[in-house]
């Protein structure tokens, strides 16, 4: 089994450079929680492992994940990212600019994720990452794998929600919502799915070709 100690080792195994402990201080400020990071090496790995052109992202916040995903992408590559707050964005476009990213290469849409969702393309993007409002996440996965290319990839943050997806005693509406999208994903043959302990814990899966 995996120790607390070891968990904490995958954690501190990438370093984050100034600019991610920017993005992190800001998020403390406005008191949004970015990906840990072992998550957010997760997303550039998995950004660059599918060679992603096109990556949408719910939950800018002042993006720590945002930066981790244009870092994996391909160099041309454009992130569309979509959050409730402009403020959060505001911060998010600062750290993405002073870390040397194109103003080209992000998108961010102020407004609630089932609105915005709606308006993008149909298999438009090669990745899709979800860390919005936990109860909404099953409403995500159907838009994420509507918006997904065939073989792309589909991520969601929190997916062990402070370690209470995994004791059946925690109902609250959050750890009832993560719960449900974990065990669909479980039960859908389709998806090749992967519960991964890294962070808060990330589910990731795979659109079948
Ligand atoms: C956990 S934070 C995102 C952190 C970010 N992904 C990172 O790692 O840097 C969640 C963000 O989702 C936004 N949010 C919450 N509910 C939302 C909704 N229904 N639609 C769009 N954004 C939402 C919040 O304003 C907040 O900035």
């Amino acid at each position: 089994m995996t120790t607390e100690a070891s968990l904490a080792y995958v954690e501190q195994f990438q370093s984050e450079d100034d600019h991610l402990r920017t993005a992190r201080q800001h998020a403390e400020t406005v008191g949004v929680v970015p990906v840990l990071p072992g998550a957010r090496a997760a997303l550039s790995f998995l950004a660059g492992a599918a060679g992603a052109k096109s990556v949408a992202e719910i939950g800018t916040g002042t993006g720590v994940s945002g930066l981790a995903l244009l870092r994996g992408m391909l160099p041309d590559g454009v992130l569309t990212s979509v959050d409730l707050e402009a403020e959060n964005q505001r911060l998010a476009r600062q750290v993405f600019l002073s870390a040397g990213i194109s103003p080209t290469r992000f998108r961010l849409i102020t407004g609630s994720a089932l609105d915005v969702l709606p308006r993008l393309n149909d298999g438009g993007y090669d990745l899709v990452f979800c860390d919005g409002d936990k109860v909404e996440y099953g409403e995500y996965l159907d838009e994420a794998l509507r918006l997904t290319r065939a073989g792309g990839f589909v991520v969601f943050d929190n997916a062990l929600w402070h370690d209470r997806v995994a004791d059946p005693s925690q109902r609250d509406p959050e750890t009832l919502a993560i719960r449900e999208l974990v065990e669909r994903v479980r039960a859908d043959e389709d998806l090749s799915a992967l519960l991964l302990p890294l962070g808060d814990g990330l589910l990731v899966l795979q659109k079948p070709h």
